[in-house]
């Protein structure tokens, strides 16, 4: 057993309290001793206070409770007490703003939670939400404390009260850098953001030994729970990154979008690209064959601050994307169908990533910026019985909620209930404009002559060429951004090379914006 696991007993001997502090210090600071510290190195893995270290702004980092140890007196948990009880908890800057973190420390106890970790971790936490700064946690973990039973259960549910009034107050943003199993994923999984780093980390519910047991299903832990896992398939993750500095920086820049509170705007930046740039490629980007899919990443990239998107969940429901950028230094959330997947369709996973998305720049005050290309909800029976209306409906509650200015830009097709939901006119979009190129209708030109002049199509003398004259006669009077423009629900139709222009404008002018709900308790979002 490593000398650390006795650091307590022994300072309490010494009995002249500064060389008292600095044993303690010093027991602290080893954490699970040097043999754990090297397994944890020799697994590409950082320490705690190495990753708070790379995370914080040099020198900046305050801890709390470094003294603090468990409380057991059980399984022989008495003659090991560790001053910090195996997370590291404090405040700091990152970029110069306030922050409160903790991180897991694997090398004590497996950084398993006891009643005393878990004070530690709502400790910072209240503070976070008294002072309006995010809180990040750092997870590495075995879990609930065995000695300490049900102790250490309810030192979760205290973290889980509060991620839950955390929620839409403090940004929280919870990194996996290790183990994170049982009722332990619900903290993460409660917390704003999830960064996974690749193989080192999993989350699951019940692992694959206890998976084997019951289901007979044979699953390594990397499929079942690894990072590439939740950003692929289960989508609770939002991204996977090479390793624990990657991760770190991740963060840092994540951060650098958010504001530090609901009650304040997000950090502006300074720009260098100028506001009303032009780029005439945008005029050929989106092909005149509305069949001919396109990467919409590419008009997000040519429009926003530098190219830089900063994109979330890039590996899951592909044909709708997420992520931060900025227009002329003010950060905002980007939603865009992508047409080169699926067509850019709505089905449920894209309608769960994008409303969850919406509601969380709703919270923070990030305006968002919707680019629609949609021919509508995907269909299907696997679609239905999944529940799509539920799941679709998530996403429609969110835009109509949601009080941030909202600007949306049609690059071709808006058909259908889709052309509703991603933030049209109808729903509170603030500016709403579109390319000529844009197509607004209830149906797409095949199916909306199939039904509408079946009979006739049926009777012609040559059905192939009588349906064609239907969809010319369709596409010329429906497919068009016109009519909308007509009626006001579209504002304007751009030349698309002027997008960023129009964009940054649209933004500046709503800055003030002042929207609100009708009081209440809370809505009931269809969950
Ligand atoms: C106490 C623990 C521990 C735990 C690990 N350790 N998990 N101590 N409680 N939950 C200790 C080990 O005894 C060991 O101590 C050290 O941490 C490192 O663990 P190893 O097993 O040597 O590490 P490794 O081989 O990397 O395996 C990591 C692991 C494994 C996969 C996480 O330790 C493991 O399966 N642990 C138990 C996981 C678990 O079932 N947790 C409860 C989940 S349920 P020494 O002294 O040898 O270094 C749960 C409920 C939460 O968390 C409910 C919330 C509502």
């Amino acid at each position: 057993m490593s000398i650390t696991r006795y650091a307590w007993r022994m300072t309490a001997e010494i009995t002249d309290s500064k060389a008292r502090l600095e044993a303690l210090n010093k027991a602290a600071l080893a954490g699970g001793g040097a043999a754990r510290v090297k397994k944890q190195h020799d697994k590409g893995k950082l320490t705690a206070r190495e990753r708070i270290e790379l995370l914080l702004d040099p020198g900046t980092f305050v801890e709390t409770d470094r003294l603090v140890t468990h409380r057991c007196n059980d399984f022989g948990m008495e003659k090991q007490r560790i001053p910090g009880d195996g997370v590291v908890t404090g405040y700091g800057l990152v970029d110069g703003r306030q922050v409160f973190v903790f991180a897991q420390d694997f090398t004590v106890f497996g950084g398993s939670l006891s009643s005393a970790f878990a004070s530690k971790i709502t400790k910072v936490m209240d503070l976070a939400l008294k002072v309006g700064a995010p809180v990040i946690g750092l997870n590495d973990s075995g879990g609930a404390r065995i000695q300490e039973g049900v102790e250490s259960l309810a030192g979760y549910a205290d973290i889980f009260l509060r991620n839950a009034k955390a929620s839409g107050v403090i940004p929280q943003i919870s990194a996996i850098m290790g183990p994170c199993a049982g009722g332990a994923v619900y903290s993460p999984a409660l917390t704003d953001l999830i960064f996974m780093v690749d193989q080192s980390s999993y989350m699951f519910i019940t692992g694959p030994e206890v998976i084997k047991t019951v289901t007979g299903e044979d699953v390594t832990k990397e499929e079942l729970g690894g990072a590439r896992a939740h950003e692929a398939k289960s989508g609770v993750s939002h991204l996977t990154c090479e390793d624990d500095a990657d991760c770190i920086r991740a963060i840092r820049e994540v951060l650098s979008f958010l504001p530090a509170n609901n009650h304040e705007p997000p950090p502006s930046k300074e720009c260098t690209d100028p506001a009303h740039r032009e780029d005439e490629s945008l005029d050929t980007l989106v092909p005149d064959d509305p069949k001919r899919p396109y990467d919409m990443r590419e008009i997000i990239e040519r429009v926003v601050d530098d190219g830089d998107f900063f994109e979330l969940q890039p590996a899951y429901a592909q044909n709708m994307l997420t992520g931060f950028a900025r227009f002329d230094g003010q950060p905002v959330g980007i939603v865009a169908n992508q047409p080169n997947v699926l067509a850019g369709c709505l089905d449920i996973d894209a309608s769960l990533k994008a409303a969850r998305f919406v509601r969380f720049c709703d919270c923070f005050n990030l305006p968002i910026v919707t680019l629609v290309d949609v021919p509508g909800f995907l269909p299907g029976v696997d679609q239905e019985y999944g529940g799509i209306i539920k799941h679709g409906a998530k996403l429609l509650y969110a835009y109509c909620e949601a009080t941030v200015p909202k600007v949306t830009l049609i690059t071709r097709k808006a058909y259908g209930g889709a052309y509703d939901v991603m933030s049209s006119k109808h729903i509170r979009g603030d500016i709403n404009l579109a390319y000529p190129t844009a197509e607004i209708a209830v149906m797409g030109p095949d199916g909306a002559v199939n039904i509408v002049y079946r009979r006739e199509i049926a009777a012609a003398e040559d059905p192939v060429a009588s349906k064609d004259a239907f969809v010319a006669e369709y596409r010329a009077k429906f497919a068009n951004p016109f009519k909308a423009a007509e009626l006001g629900f579209i504002d304007e139709v751009i030349s698309p090379r002027i997008t960023r222009k129009r964009l940054c404008e649209a933004l500046a002018m709503l800055k003030n914006k002042r929207d609100d709900n009708p009081p209440r308790k809370h809505g009931n979002p269809p969950l």
